[in-house]
């Protein structure tokens, strides 16, 4: 799970205004951070450090060193410099030299507001950003390819939702996997009938470890019937990895084996999910403005 938000902005004791905004910024936008962490070395005279370089920020969701700069173009050629030798001397070490028009670039790069969500004016919030989103897929990634070392499992994907998250998930495991997928259909008013297969799979699974792939569960009647049906195929193994759980509204207490991340009882949209068909293409997953659901 991803760690905890660091350090609020209103509890630390910054040296400039612009450097209070920016981890307000961050803040808002769920980016955890760190305040001067940590002091780079970059002349010395035997033991003693003659210069040092201190970046003002660390984010760790995203291994990056932040060095805001001010407006007097006096102290901007100075950090420059400064930067260059760490870099010189600390290729290891992430640091971008960021002005204020900068910053709101690269957080809108990383799926974080308010460029991108002026953009997609419906969102109310960004509930999960892309960098976190590939964060924890990474890790499912390799704790799947972890549990099925040796094995070569056939990974079911539930369309249409899932095709982002399934994408991204298999680039992350180093196994021999087949993949298939199911489409069913969903609900739509008293139309009366039960859930039908859409499209069944192509691959036969009697024997086989199979892992269910699917986008969100939220009832589990979906999943539910999902199951019964691939347990009919007599697999070797059946497992299920959600990437979202909106646990509060479980209705079937279905059994889910890798669960991405737990939201709350909120429509969310984005990265493969929809509100009729659309914001599938958000690269992250947001909640929907209420006023927007019918
Ligand atoms: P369930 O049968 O109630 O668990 O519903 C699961 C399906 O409903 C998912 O596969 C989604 O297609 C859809 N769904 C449930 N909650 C959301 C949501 O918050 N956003 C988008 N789709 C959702
Ligand atoms: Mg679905």
């Amino acid at each position: 799970m991803p760690p905890a938000a660091s350090v609020r902005a209103a509890r630390v004791q910054f040296a400039h205004e612009s450097e209070a905004e920016f981890a307000h910024i961050l803040d808002f936008y769920g980016i955890s951070w760190l305040y001067e962490p940590s002091s780079f070395p970059l002349r010395r005279k035997g033991e003693r450090i003659l210069e040092a370089f201190t970046p003002d920020f660390f984010l760790p969701d995203l291994n990056l060193y932040i060095e805001l700069t001010t407006l007097r173009q006096k102290l901007i050629t100075e950090k420059n410099r400064k930067v260059r030798l760490l870099r010189e001397l600390y290729p290891q070490v992430n640091v971008k030299l960021l002005n204020k028009k900068d910053y709101l670039r690269l957080l809108a790069k990383y799926g974080y507001g308010p460029p991108d969500a002026k953009k997609v004016p419906d969102i109310d919030r960004v509930l999960i950003s892309a960098s976190k989103i590939q964060r924890r897929v990474g890790e499912l990634g390799a704790q799947i390819s972890r549990d099925y070392s040796g094995r070569a499992p056939v990974a079911v994907g539930v369309l249409k939702g899932v095709f982002f998250f399934m994408a991204d998930l298999l680039r992350h495991t180093s196994l021999p996997v087949s993949v298939d997928f199911m489409a069913i259909s969903s609900y739509e008013g008293d139309s009366g009938g039960a859930v039908k297969i859409l499209k069944d799979l192509d691959l036969n699974i009697a024997g086989q470890h199979v892992l269910l792939i699917e986008d969100i569960v939220d009832t589990g009647m979906t999943l539910n019937r999902i199951l019964e049906r691939l347990w009919s195929h007599r697999p070797a193994s059946l497992k299920v990895c959600a990437l979202l759980d909106k646990r509060a509204r479980r209705l079937v207490d279905v059994p889910l084996d890798y669960i991405g991340f737990e939201v709350p009882d909120e429509f969310v949209v984005g990265y493969g999910l929809d509100y009729h068909q659309r914001y599938r293409n958000l690269p992250f997953i947001g909640i929907l403005k209420h006023e927007l659901l019918s």
